[in-house]
C-alpha cells in the first residue's frame, strides 16, 4: 500500500503541482483531527445514505459506526461520505426518474475522492441498482451492504408488513370492505420501524441477487434492520473491504457473465421483483453485457419458484433469514449454479456454500422437486404488441387469467387512468383488458409503478379481484396479478401499445408466451399516423431534459444511453 497511486495520495486535485496538491490535501483532512498515521492507511469510502425522507434507510447511521469498527480493525482508515438518497414514496415523479442519477453519483463520488475501496450501503429499491451501476463504472474495488428488511407489525392481530399489505388493506377499503378507521389504524402499523419492505419486492429481491452476484458477503441479504446480525455483516463487511482494497478485486472480476446468470437464476427462484430485471439488465450494461430476454426466459422453464413469500406465497424476509437466508436457497438450486464465480470474499461462491452453517428444516424455501411455483416467476411474451418484449409475473397472476382473450379498455396515461377508472359510467367488465399507455420510461417520464392498474371501483364492489392489465409501465415488486408490464416499445417510443384503442381484442396466451392485439396490421398503420407526440412541462431544460434525450427502454434497464459502453457479450449465455 506504500505506491504512490494508494490511499490519501489517490487521484490527487490537480493544482499543477503535486506535491501541493497533496500537501493541500492532508492540511484540510488534518483539519478534521487525524493524525499522520491515520492518513497512511488505506482508505475505505463508505457511502451514506440516510435521510429523514427514507425510513428504509433509518438504520444507516449504525451501520456505518459497524462499517468503521470493522475497517479499523482491519487496519484501514473508514471515510464516510453522502450521496443523494432515494426512497420509494417521495421521489417525484418516480424513483425510477432519479436511480440513473444516483448512478453517476455515486459513480462520480467514488473517482473524485481518494479511496482504496468503497463500502455502498444501500437498500431501498433504486438505491442498490444505482450504487451497483455506479461502482460498476467507477472501477474501484466495493462491496454492497444493505439496511435489511424491517420486522413484521400486527393489525388486530394479523401479521402484517410493507407493501403487499399496504395494497392489500387499501384494496379492501376501496371495495368498502373496511372502514374509514380500519384503514387509518393500519396505517400505523404495517411500517413498524426502520429497514426495507419485508416481503419480495424489488429491495429484498435486489438484495438476494446482489448476494448471489458475489457483491455481498454471504448471509447478508437477510437479516433484518434492527438485528445484531445486521450489525455484525456491517462490521464484517468493512473488513472485507480492506481486503479487497489489498487485494486490488474490482467489481468487474466479480460481476462477470457468469454472475449475472447466478443472479438471473436467483431472481426467477425467488419469485423476484419484475422491477429485478430492468435493474440487472442496467447493471449488466455497465459491465459491457447486454440482456437477452429469451435465455432469460428459457432459464425460466427449468427454474421453479423456491421461495414461499409474499406476494407469489405468504410468508416475510425475516422468516427467510431465519431459515438460513440466501444460501438455503442457492443449496437447493445448486446445479443450476456456477459455482466457480469469484465473491467479495474472494472465495467461490460453491465455497461459500459449503462454508455455510448447515442446513435444516424449514418451511420457507423448498426444493426444485417440489416448488412453490412449477416454472420461473416471470416469463416473457412477445408479439405485435410488443416486439421488444413484455414481462409478466406469472407466480403472483391468476390461473384462471393466464391465456385470455378481451375486449380492451385504453387509458392514454396515468392522468386519464386517474380520472376515468372509478367512473360509474365507464364501459367495463371484468373480462375485459385494461390497458395503460404512455406510462413507460420517456412517457410518464420514468416508468412509474402505475402497471398494477387498480380494478375499477363498480367491479370491485361486485368482489372482482383480478382482471388482465398491459402497460408500458412498472409494477412494485410487493404487488400481485395478472399484469404484463415493460411493453417494449413504449406508447411514447413509437410502440404499437399508443395505437390500441377501446374495443379491441386483445389476447394473452402466458404458456405459449404470446401478446396478441388482433388488429389488421393496415388498419394499426393507418392509427400510426393520429399519433401525436408527448410533450412534458419543463423538459427544454435540466435533468428532464438529460433524462428524456438519453433514456434506454426497458429491455436495456431505461439507463442513459451516454452511460453504457459498447456491450461485448450477451446475459444469459446459450453456450455452457
Ligand atoms: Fe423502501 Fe419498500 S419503500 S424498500
Ligand atoms: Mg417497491
Amino acid at each position: 500500500m506504500s505506491d504512490d497511486t494508494r490511499g490519501l495520495k489517490r487521484g490527487l486535485t490537480s493544482y499543477g503541482d503535486a506535491g501541493f496538491s497533496l500537501f493541500l490535501r492532508k492540511a484540510f483532512i488534518k483539519g478534521m483531527g487525524y493524525s499522520d498515521d491515520a492518513l497512511e492507511r488505506p482508505i475505505i469510502g463508505v457511502v451514506d445514505t440516510s435521510s429523514s425522507y427514507n425510513a428504509c434507510h433509518a438504520n444507516v447511521p449504525d451501520l456505518i459506526e459497524a462499517v468503521k469498527r470493522g475497517v479499523m480493525l482491519a487496519g484501514a482508515l473508514p471515510v464516510p461520505f453522502p450521496t443523494i438518497s432515494i426512497h420509494e414514496s417521495f421521489a417525484h415523479p418516480t424513483s425510477m426518474y432519479l436511480r440513473n442519477l444516483m448512478s453517476m453519483d455515486t459513480e462520480e463520488m467514488i473517482r473524485a475522492q481518494p479511496m482504496d475501496a468503497v463500502v455502498m450501503i444501500g437498500g431501498c429499491d433504486k438505491t442498490v441498482p444505482a450504487q451497483l451501476m455506479g461502482a460498476a463504472s467507477a472501477g474501484i474495488p466495493a462491496i454492497q451492504l444493505v439496511t435489511g428488511p424491517m420486522l413484521t407489525g400486527s393489525h388486530r392481530n394479523e401479521r402484517v408488513g410493507a407493501c403487499t399489505d399496504c395494497r392489500r388493506f387499501w384494496a379492501r377499503y376501496r371495495a368498502e370492505e373496511i372502514d374509514d378507521q380500519e384503514i387509518s389504524e393500519v396505517n400505523d402499523q404495517l411500517v413498524p420501524g426502520a429497514g426495507t419492505c419485508g416481503v419480495m419486492g424489488t429491495a429484498s429481491t435486489m438484495a438476494l441477487v446482489t448476494e448471489a452476484m458475489g457483491m455481498m458477503l454471504p448471509g447478508g441479504a437477510t437479516a433484518p434492520a434492527v438485528s445484531a446480525d445486521r450489525r455484525r455483516i456491517a462490521e464484517a463487511t468493512g473488513a472485507c473491504a480492506v481486503s479487497m482494497a489489498r487485494d486490488g478485486r474490482t467489481p468487474r472480476a466479480i460481476m462477470t457473465r457468469k454472475a449475472f446468470e447466478n443472479a438471473l437464476t436467483v431472481l426467477l427462484a425467488i419469485g423476484g421483483s419484475t422491477n429485478g430485471i430492468v435493474h440487472l439488465a442496467a447493471i449488466a450494461g455497465r459491465a459491457g453485457l447486454s440482456l437477452d430476454l429469451e435465455a432469460f426466459d428459457r432459464i425460466g422453464r427449468d427454474v421453479p419458484v423456491l421461495v414461499d413469500l409474499k406476494p407469489s406465497g405468504r410468508h416475510y424476509m425475516q422468516d427467510l433469514h431465519h431459515a438460513g437466508g440466501l444460501v438455503t436457497i442457492l443449496r437447493a438450486l445448486r446445479e443450476h449454479l456456477h459455482l466457480d464465480c469469484v465473491t467479495v470474499t474472494g472465495r467461490t461462491l460453491g465455497e461459500e456454500i459449503d462454508a455455510a452453517p448447515a442446513g435444516f428444516e424449514q418451511e420457507i424455501v423448498s426444493s426444485v422437486a417440489d416448488p412453490v411455483y412449477a416454472e420461473g416467476g416471470m416469463a416473457v411474451l412477445r408479439g405485435n404488441l410488443a416486439p421488444g418484449g413484455a414481462i409478466v409475473k406469472q407466480s403472483a397472476a391468476s390461473p384462471q387469467l393466464m391465456r385470455h382473450r378481451g375486449r380492451a379498455v385504453v387509458f392514454s396515461s396515468v392522468e386519464d387512468m386517474g380520472a376515468r377508472v372509478d367512473d360509474p359510467d365507464l364501459d367495463v367488465s371484468a373480462e375485459d383488458v385494461l390497458v395503460l399507455q404512455n406510462a413507460g420510461p420517456k412517457g410518464a417520464p420514468g416508468m412509474p409503478e402505475a402497471g398494477y392498474m387498480p380494478i375499477p371501483r363498480k367491479l370491485a364492489r361486485d368482489g372482482i379481484k383480478d382482471m388482465v392489465r398491459i402497460s408500458d409501465a412498472r409494477m412494485s415488486g410487493t404487488a400481485s396479478g395478472t399484469i404484463v408490464l415493460h411493453v417494449t416499445p413504449e406508447a411514447s417510443a413509437g410502440g404499437a401499445l399508443a395505437l390500441v384503442r377501446d374495443g379491441d381484442m386483445i389476447e394473452l396466451d402466458v404458456a405459449a408466451r404470446r401478446l396478441t392485439l388482433d388488429v389488421p396490421e393496415e388498419e394499426l398503420e393507418r392509427r400510426r399516423g393520429e399519433v401525436t407526440e408527448r410533450s412534458h412541462e419543463g423538459s427544454d431544460r435540466g435533468y428532464l431534459n438529460l433524462f428524456l434525450s438519453s433514456v434506454l427502454q426497458a429491455d436495456r434497464g431505461c439507463d442513459f444511453s451516454f452511460l453504457v459502453p459498447a456491450a461485448t457479450g450477451k446475459v444469459p449465455s446459450s453456450d455452457d
